[in-house]
């Protein structure tokens, strides 16, 4: 009798592979020939590891019936469904937890890619010739014409194979048979889509005799001398010369000359090149010295803020396989967005991405491909981090990290990888990362001692608790209370959200030992999907998922930026802009780490009743990071009456290589005369007929008091409102307490409130409709009272709201909706804008006039919820009705219900109705970001207690 394994035994093995050279620096381009080998590939996929043999790999093999697919890419992204599906967790395993063993369904992709190499190629004896594998998800085994030439696992790191001696001028067979469980998938749980497949450049270099091999620019800078020192380490000597600095040494040798700095900020590169005997390579130095220094971490001399994003890589169509654009729309949007930090969570980028955060100036903590979260299911047991024989793997995906990227000046941090608890294979690979660079800090949030790390590292900590930690009251080793400390996720933005940035951005900035923080995340990680829209986890048919919690990012699937983003931008501006309470005098503040005022141009307007009265020129100083001062202001014009603000704005003053001139980086607004109050004399009397009560402008059922028409506007179902959908935020992720809001109001049944009529008053002087308002089985309810008044013109409303009952959850909203004819598609405003805004995301919300179609006044958030509201309106018009608010109210319009954006699942299964929605809230419950961290604070509550609240309503000709 025979046994034979159901797999490979490459797949299950725990080894990084066989086969491949020894990693070494990455470099995008030299004089030495390179073939890209992407393209249109030949692919058959089989159900099993070894459903087939490997004989596809022998010349001659005849793949004419294979598909063809797009490399890089991923087989389940290709093909509509015909090559399987993706699938999506967060933590959970999507197999039986039993290492290093993977299921027998394994499916496994044999790519086929015939190839001849370019006219003017050297004879294939000449030299060396090298296949590189930027990335493979998440095993592979290749061939060249047939014969073997390794395997290897580690998705997002890179493996080369010498292939010289295989090589021929023209028909040489590559095949790849890649699988998309093996061992390796155990160190790659990481929150995201499971996509296998090729999914990085796949290249063919030349290597003439006397090439380069692996070489270390060592490039630092003394800030008390304004020097720089250079000195390259190379395998292959050779010489180093950098022009603009006159610099012209040998490999190996040392050299000191004055220098700008690199620094995110002031990004200076310079061009420089490596020569050996056989190849030329440009080089791209950055000066710049990382370290810990007085408990802070310290670039050229001074603790540096992070004002960071976790970065996944994505594409709606290809996933993680992204071209050169992507990327830089990805860096050049966080640029525009005063985004100053990237964690590349939670694997090494496409190397290409390093280059552009070189070059534009972004601080990057470069994460290695390693994540195990899914062991904390059985409290860690069997985790690989914490079993010796998984340590090859870990030092192999270690190296490969460092070794690729150790030339890129914006990289300041490694981490070891995310969410794999602890253990020894992760001090080893701690260690071999100190050892081999020495010029950067290591990080890993999961050493809650930080007994590996330098920097004291956590995810999702609550404000108070922060502000203890920048106190230095959180206890802790003595090691970690010497710690800078950040938070490497924080701010979960998932859907409507993320709440409370303000008040954490302004905890960062009051104590140095902060030295900042990464939202969660930067892209939703959508899959483009021809009936959903936008995919997400489950609507593959996944049978475990964990639906939108991928749908997390400040940038939608198609990068566009969502509210969340617009907020941030505005909450970590580098130059602060605040008015002294007087209406006259500005401050500006330099929060640039290293930066001067010198380029950015100010400018100052006033605006009456929201229209900007012209901007004129505003002289700030080039002021020092740090620095402030004040400038006066010009008197403003005399409103006669009507609201006055003045808005300074920073603009960058020349064009950069990310923005264009005139782009907006910080602006701050004052009110200097506030509006007058809305008065409405109640001189006109309600005039009962039959059926109807005309009241000035309103005509009003006689029976329920309900308005029907007001300056004859049909006006629908106008009643107090408390519920909105709830958001993700609201819902809360499954592992939190008992403050999950969104499934509180749910039970409680705030989306199901039934209105009972106690009665229709008419008055003198007013129409007064009492009403009480409650959910079944509950005897908490709302005792509202609606008064109409009118001068004979204007009608308002005064809404009073008594809560009663035992209320011990605080309110969705507060306020009124109605419905007005679908013709309505078009509303103005004076109020915050252009975006949403709630009562702990409202920073980027600039008082003004604005306007939007009903479409553009939605966020199209992947899941729909609440959404879309503006904030302090002081005046909106729409559907021919001019709507006034005393006080500010919050304004929203939709051609849906509350009760069909809360049922919606995707964005399609929205359509509009004939009617327009509109909510006037006197209230808002705060958004805070609870799907993975805190709600609001308690200030940003909305408690169920007596409130009165008006809104004069007139008809518009
Ligand atoms: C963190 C994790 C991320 C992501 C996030 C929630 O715990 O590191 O990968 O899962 O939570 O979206």
């Amino acid at each position: 009798m025979t046994f034979r394994t159901t797999a490979a035994d490459y797949v299950e093995n725990v080894s990084p592979g066989s086969g491949a050279l020894p990693p070494r620096a990455r470099y995008a381009s030299s004089d030495a020939k390179s073939l890209s080998l992407n393209g249109s590939w030949r692919l058959r996929v089989s159900a099993t590891a070894d459903a087939e043999d490997d004989s596809f790999a022998e010349d001659g093999y005849d793949a004419g019936g294979w598909a063809e697919v797009a490399v890089p890419g991923h087989w389940v992204l290709q093909g509509d469904g015909a090559f399987g599906s993706p699938v999506y967790t967060n933590h959970l395993y999507p197999f039986p937890v039993d290492p290093p063993r993977v299921p027998t369904e394994n499916p496994t992709g044999d790519h086929l890619k015939v190839f001849d190499l370019p006219e003017g190629w050297p004879d294939v004896s000449e030299g060396g010739f090298v296949l590189r594998f930027d990335g493979v998800e998440s095993c592979a085994r290749a061939w060249l014409n047939g014969r073997d030439i390794g395997e290897f696992k580690g998705s997002r790191v890179p493996h080369e194979f010498a292939v010289g001696h295989l090589l021929r001028p023209t028909g040489n067979v590559l095949a790849v048979r890649v699988h998309q469980w093996s061992a390796g998938s155990y160190l790659e749980d990481q929150d995201q889509w499971w996509l296998p497949g090729i999914f990085r450049d796949v290249t063919l270099l030349h290597r003439p005799a006397g090439s380069v091999l692996d070489f270390f620019v060592h490039a630092s800078y003394d800030h008390v001398t304004g020097e720089g020192t250079l000195r390259v380490d190379s395998d292959v000597d050779g010489r180093v010369s950098v022009p603009a600095l006159d610099i012209d040494v040998e490999t190996g040798e040392a050299v000191t000359v004055p220098v700008e700095p690199w620094t995110a900020e002031t990004p200076a590169l310079y061009d420089g090149e490596l020569v050996t005997e056989g190849e030329r390579v440009p080089l791209r130095i950055g000066f710049r010295t990382v370290e810990l220094a007085d408990g802070l971490i310290k670039v050229n001399g001074r603790p540096i803020l992070f004002k960071g994003v976790n970065r996944h890589e994505w594409h709606p169509e290809t996933g993680r396989a992204l071209d050169l654009e992507t990327m830089r729309a990805d860096v050049l949007l966080m640029k525009r967005h005063n985004i100053n930090a990237v964690r590349t969570s939670h694997y090494p980028p496409h190397p290409a991405f390093l280059d552009l955060c070189d070059e534009y100036g972004l601080w990057v903590i470069d994460e290695c491909d390693l994540e195990t979260h899914g062991f904390v299911e059985q409290d860690w047991r069997d985790n690989p981090v914490d079993d010796d024989r998984w340590t090859p793997a870990l030092l192999d995906r270690a190296a490969r990290m460092v070794e690729r990227d150790k030339n890129h000046p914006s990289v300041v941090i490694w981490s070891l990888g995310n969410e794999a608890g602890t253990g020894r294979g992760l001090t080893a690979m701690a260690e071999w990362i100190r050892d081999r660079d020495d010029s950067r800090l290591v990080h890993y949030e999961g050493d809650i001692d930080c007994r590996d790390t330098d920097v004291y590292s956590r995810m999702y900590a609550f404000h108070d608790e922060v502000e203890r930690i920048g106190k230095g009251l959180d206890g802790g080793t003595h090691r970690r209370r010497q710690l800078p400390f950040i938070l490497c996720e924080y701010a979960h933005a998932m859907g409507n959200g993320p709440g409370g940035l303000a008040d954490y951005q302004r905890i960062f900035e009051a104590h140095e030992r902060l030295q900042g923080a990464f939202v969660w995340e930067w892209i939703d990680h959508g899959i483009k999907h021809p009936e959903l829209g936008y995919a997400y986890g489950g609507d593959f048919g996944e049978e475990l998922h964990d639906g939108n919690f991928v749908c997390d990012g400040l940038v939608f699937p198609d990068r566009k930026p969502s509210p969340g983003l617009v907020e941030y931008k505005k909450v970590i501006e580098p130059v602060r802009i605040a008015g002294d309470g007087t209406g006259g005098t500005v401050r500006v503040t330099n929060a640039y780490d290293f930066s001067d005022l010198s380029h950015l141009a100010f400018e100052f307007s006033h605006q009456v009743d929201g229209l900007p009265t012209g901007a004129r020129e505003l002289t700030v100083g080039p002021l020092a990071p740090g620095q402030s001062t004040e400038i006066k202001l010009p008197a403003g014009p005399d409103g006669h009456g009507a609201e006055v603000q003045w808005t300074v704005r920073a603009l960058l003053a020349e064009d950069t290589p990310w923005a264009p001139q005139g782009h907006t980086v910080a602006w701050g607004q004052e009110t200097v005369a506030p509006r007058a109050p809305v008065t409405v004399a109640a001189s006109a009397g309600p005039v009962a007929g039959e059926r109807l009560i005309t009241l000035g402008p309103g005509v009003f059922d006689a029976r329920t008091g309900e308005p029907r028409t007001i300056g004859g506007v049909d006006v629908t179902g106008l009643r107090l409102d408390v519920w909105r959908a709830p958001t993700d935020n609201d819902d809360g992720a499954s592992w939190q307490d008992d403050t999950r809001y969104g499934v509180l109001w749910r039970s409680y049944g705030l989306h199901r409130m039934r209105h009972r009529l106690d009665g229709v008053e008419s008055g003198d002087d007013a129409l007064t409709v009492r009403t009480r308002v409650a959910p079944a089985a509950r005897e908490a309810g709302l005792r509202t009272v609606y008064r109409w008044t009118s001068d004979g013109t204007r009608l308002k409303l005064t809404v009073s709201v008594r809560p009663d009952g035992n209320w011990t959850v605080p309110l969705p909203r507060i306020g009124i909706r109605f419905g007005l004819a679908s013709s309505a598609g078009h509303a103005q405003w004076f109020g915050g804008g252009p975006g949403e805004a709630y009562p702990d995301t409202g920073a980027a919300a600039m008082l003004g006039q604005w306007d939007g179609s009903i479409e553009e006044m939605q966020t199209p958030y992947l899941r729909p919820q609440e959404n879309g509201a503006r904030a302090d309106v002081r005046w909106a018009e729409l559907g021919g009705l001019r709507i006034e608010g005393d006080p500010e109210f919050w304004f929203s319009a939709r051609r849906w219900t509350n009760e069909q954006l809360d049922a919606a699942r995707h964005l399609t299964d929205l359509t509009p109705g004939d009617t327009v929605w509109v909510n006037l809230d006197h209230g808002q419950h705060g958004i805070g970001s609870q799907s993975c961290g805190p709600g609001p604070l308690p200030r940003y509550f909305l408690n169920a207690e007596p409130v009165e609240f008006s809104f004069v309503f007139s008809g518009i000709d």
